[in-house]
């Protein structure tokens, strides 16, 4: 059963990928279109590749602000470039339409006001069907784009509804967006997200923490080792193993640069009486720099961009999780990290300082085994 609904996620997957690679026109078919339902944003032919559009939705930090009984979650639409004006949804002339965020259908009610620029836009709609929440209307021009702020008004309580993490069902404080164009089979798909952060609760009597106040990395205990588990990390007992070298390039015009780590599998097992020679993967860890924590600007898996996953403790580490691959599948995954200036290079990021960078791979919790084969990259 659990390896089925596994396959099938692997499936849904690969459907994902397939359909958000195919030009719209590609999507005729019945069948497609009924697997095209389970996608986000749902019932549309549109092209989801965020990588052949310009535009983004950023989340403002910190995310909520306490105002008259309402949390106050910003988002600044951008237009960040990267994608080559040859393509049809790069096209300078397009602008934006509409913005659909995937939301948790239970959370009805508690989306009550809507601001594009600090006025009230009532072009907005909680769908409890598709789980989306639309806000339309908003016909930006593509120079409009950059300079604009959308605001959701979201009733107060103690309900996990209030909080971002709770209202989207991405989880952590992100929401998966999608941004239609004025071409509106352009449909680029992404994570608007935060460094996940102590569980913040804003509060009516104190205003919001600034947001030093959670960037700031509790003082870094002397890690003996990495990663502080118990879990088997003899590379000598695993068929996985890294490519020594991390790819490091300038990406996009944000001034961003991509680290990229390549996760293959060999043949031999060293060690055969080792129970992690094959395994499920399913996260990568890197023993990073705390300081380095808001530099992460986001991370990819095979070119699907993920939020960007920081944890201090109990020991401070990056995180790609839910990688989910068969042992079959895992060879040439690539999990890619998008850096900031401050900390561009493995002698910035890793805690190493010696332009090196441990990182260990771990198999599925499902598993009944503990493995982390542990490398150093350069
Ligand atoms: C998205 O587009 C980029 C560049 O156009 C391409 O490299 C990437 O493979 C595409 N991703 C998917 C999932 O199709
Ligand atoms: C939009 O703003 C970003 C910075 O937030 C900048 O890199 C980009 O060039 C701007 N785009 C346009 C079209 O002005
Ligand atoms: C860009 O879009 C405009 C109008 O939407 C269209 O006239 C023009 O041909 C498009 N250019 C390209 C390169 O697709
Ligand atoms: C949706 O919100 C409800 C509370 O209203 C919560 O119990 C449930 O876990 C949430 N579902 C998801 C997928 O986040
Ligand atoms: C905006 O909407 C809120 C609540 O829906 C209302 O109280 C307020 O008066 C509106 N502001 C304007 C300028 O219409
Ligand atoms: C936005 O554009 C759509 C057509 O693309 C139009 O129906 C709608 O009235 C426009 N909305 C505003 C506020 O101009
Ligand atoms: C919310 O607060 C009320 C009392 O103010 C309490 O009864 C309820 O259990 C709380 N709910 C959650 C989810 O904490
Ligand atoms: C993990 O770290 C804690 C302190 O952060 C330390 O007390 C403990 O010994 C470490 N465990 C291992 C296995 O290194
Ligand atoms: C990128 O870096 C250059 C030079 O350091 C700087 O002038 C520019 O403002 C930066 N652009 C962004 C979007 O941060
Ligand atoms: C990976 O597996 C975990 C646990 O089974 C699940 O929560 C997660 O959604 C899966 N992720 C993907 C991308 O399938």
């Amino acid at each position: 059963m659990a390896r089925n609904s596994y396959a099938f996620a692997m499936l849904a997957m690969a459907i994902a990928a397939l359909l958000a690679a195919l030009p719209a026109q590609a999507f005729n078919s019945r069948s497609l279109l009924q697997r095209n339902d389970m996608l986000f944003p749902p019932n549309c032919n549109c092209l989801r590749n965020a990588s052949a559009s310009p535009f983004r939705l950023e989340l403002i930090q910190p995310p909520a602000t306490a105002v008259q009984g309402f949390f106050k979650y910003c988002f600044n639409l951008a237009n960040v470039g990267g994608c080559s004006p040859t393509q049809r949804c790069c096209n300078s002339t397009q602008g934006v339409y509409k913005i659909e965020l995937d939301i948790n259908a239970t959370c009805k009610g508690y989306l009550r006001r809507v601001t594009v620029d600090g006025r009230n836009h009532t072009a907005f709609e909680f769908n409890t069907n598709s789980g989306v929440v639309r806000i339309t209307s908003l016909n930006l021009t593509s120079e409009k784009v950059n300079t604009t702020q959308v605001c959701l008004y979201i009733r107060a309580s103690n309900e996990s509804c209030s909080r971002l993490e709770g209202f989207c069902t991405i989880g952590d404080t992100a929401c998966r967006y999608a941004i239609f164009q004025t071409d509106r089979t352009c449909c680029p798909v992404g994570i608007a997200a935060l460094l996940p952060s102590p569980p913040f609760f804003p509060s009516f009597d104190q205003p919001p923490p600034p947001v030093i106040e959670f960037v700031a990395p509790p003082p870094a205990p002397p890690v003996p080792f990495f990663p502080n588990c118990s879990c088997e990390r003899d590379v000598k007992g695993s068929q996985y193993t890294l490519k020594p070298v991390a790819e490091v390039g300038p990406v996009g015009d944000r001034n961003l640069t991509q680290i990229c780590f390549t996760i293959n599998t060999k043949n031999v097992c060293e060690d055969s009486t080792s129970s992690c020679c094959t395994f499920t993967l399913s996260k990568l860890e890197l023993d990073a720099n705390p300081e380095c924590a808001t530099a992460l600007a986001y991370m990819s898996v095979d070119g699907v961009i993920k939020p960007r996953f920081f944890q201090y403790n109990p020991y401070p580490a990056i995180k790609v999780t839910n990688i989910n691959k068969t042992f079959a599948e895992a060879d040439g995954t690539k999990v890619c990290l998008f850096m900031k200036p401050e900390c561009n290079s493995l002698e910035a990021l890793g805690s190493n300082k010696d332009g090196t960078i441990t990182a260990a791979v771990f198999n599925h919790p499902s598993e009944k085994i503990n493995c982390c084969p542990v490398f150093t990259v350069k």
